[in-house]
């Protein structure tokens, strides 16, 4: 029997300490609290940028960039065919046309090559992805974009602190979005952020995540300035259509621990990517994503394509219940592409061709990156070694 290990907590900061202090307060709302704010402006200094937004979920974020580029009815958007499905929704909440583009067959995100193809005169904005935490090829995409006019929303929902060309990832983009779901860099249950140095797109995603509140500004969440106007039954709160997305003080207050520590949190996942790296160094039927010169991937997870099936014979799912058998966690398959998924089908969409991301995306294993404690973490690298030669004898 698989005894599955408790892990170290993830929570070993000033969680508890800043949440306590939250309650305290009796200001858990973003709209009057000063969490919230903090944790932006760690991401503003991070980053080296002008404006940080959060939101309560990395999706929330999607949504609200695209509308703050202009992303409407019937107009197109470009994310890569290797994602999760939140691009293609978040799209499809501003009635706009999710698009796809094929992956490179090494590093996994976006073909430049084959973004540009997909182009039409009713393309709008690029969602590009850092796959794994990996940053995709920014600089071709950013040419794309400039010839065309588009909008580009870097997807950093997995890349906290990946960096391209010695640029942070998050930093090129128009705007770019983080995700704070439980699985991140950061995790606070759920949450996101979106940081841009544009101010008009900033004050757009602000209003948009702020149900619209007139006195809201680019830098600044806070919506109960002054007590007086605010209780004249004359004053007119809301000058614009937008969404409930804010982030609770309780979350941010998390959030605002976990970024203390978060060279300490992404160190550890590059770590434990190095682990399984020398476990398969030499095994040509395991082969990692592999990182360009000059891109510093982050590992949210450690991708490895699976060629076991046409070197040895081996399915896939041998494959995983013997890593499992010999001590290994249970990783997972990368989700199927988005036009494979009934939702988008359902509406449409389903129909669409990417054949390198489709010959990819079944071969796929996401081994766990996230171990706290490298004991842990070499206790599986190890079981990755034994499943190895296992199969390779
Ligand atoms: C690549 C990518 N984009 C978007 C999202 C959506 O983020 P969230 O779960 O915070 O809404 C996620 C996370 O699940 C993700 O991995």
């Amino acid at each position: 029997m698989v005894v599955k290990q408790k892990q170290l907590s993830k929570y070993i900061g000033n969680e508890l300490e800043y949440v306590k202090q939250v309650l305290d307060s009796e200001k858990p709302s973003a709209t009057s609290g000063s969490w919230t704010q903090s944790l932006e402006q760690q991401f503003v200094e991070r980053f080296g940028i002008n404006y940080a937004i959060a939101h309560n979920s990395g999706t929330s974020g999607l949504h609200t960039c695209l509308r703050a580029a202009g992303v409407g009815p019937g107009d197109e958007v470009i994310s890569p065919a290797l994602t999760v499905v939140m691009n293609s929704f978040a799209t499809l909440y501003q009635g706009a046309v999710p698009v796809f583009a094929d992956i490179d067959p090494d590093t996994f995100n976006i073909n430049p090559e084959d973004l540009r193809k997909r182009i039409t005169p009713r393309t709008k904005a690029i969602m590009p992805v850092s796959l794994y935490g990996l940053p995709p090829d920014m600089d071709a995409i950013m040419e794309i974009a400039a010839e065309h006019n588009l909008t580009v929303i870097e997807d950093n929902a997995q890349c906290l602190l990946g960096t391209y060309k010695g640029r942070l990832a998050g930093t090129i983009g128009h705007m770019s979005m983080f995700s704070f779901e439980n699985s991140k860099h950061i995790g606070i249950g759920e949450g996101g952020m979106v940081i841009s140095n544009d101010e008009e797109l900033a004050l757009e995603v602000r209003k948009n995540a702020g149900i619209g509140y007139k006195n809201l500004t680019a830098d600044g969440g806070r919506v109960k300035l002054n007590e007086d106007p605010f209780q004249d039954p004359n004053y007119k709160r809301h000058d614009c259509l937008g969404w409930n997305y804010r982030m609770t003080e309780l979350c941010a207050a998390v959030g605002v621990a976990q970024m203390e520590r978060i060279d300490e949190i992404v160190k550890r996942h590059q770590q434990v990517a190095q682990l399984y790296t020398e476990v398969i160094d030499g095994c040509d039927w395991l082969i990692p994503q592999q990182v360009p010169q000059g891109y510093t991937n982050t590992y949210w997870s450690y991708a490895v394509k699976y060629e076991g099936m046409a070197a040895l014979g081996v399915p896939w799912k041998d494959f995983y219940q013997t890593y499992k058998n010999m001590g290994g966690d249970g990783f997972y398959a990368a989700w199927s592409l988005p036009y494979q998924e009934p939702a988008l089908d359902k509406l449409g969409y389903g129909t669409q061709s990417c054949p390198v991301a489709e010959e990819i995306q079944p071969k796929l294993m996401q081994f766990k990156a996230n171990y706290r404690d490298m004991e842990l973490a070499q206790q599986k690298s190890d079981a990755l070694a034994k499943t190895i030669e296992f199969f390779q004898g």
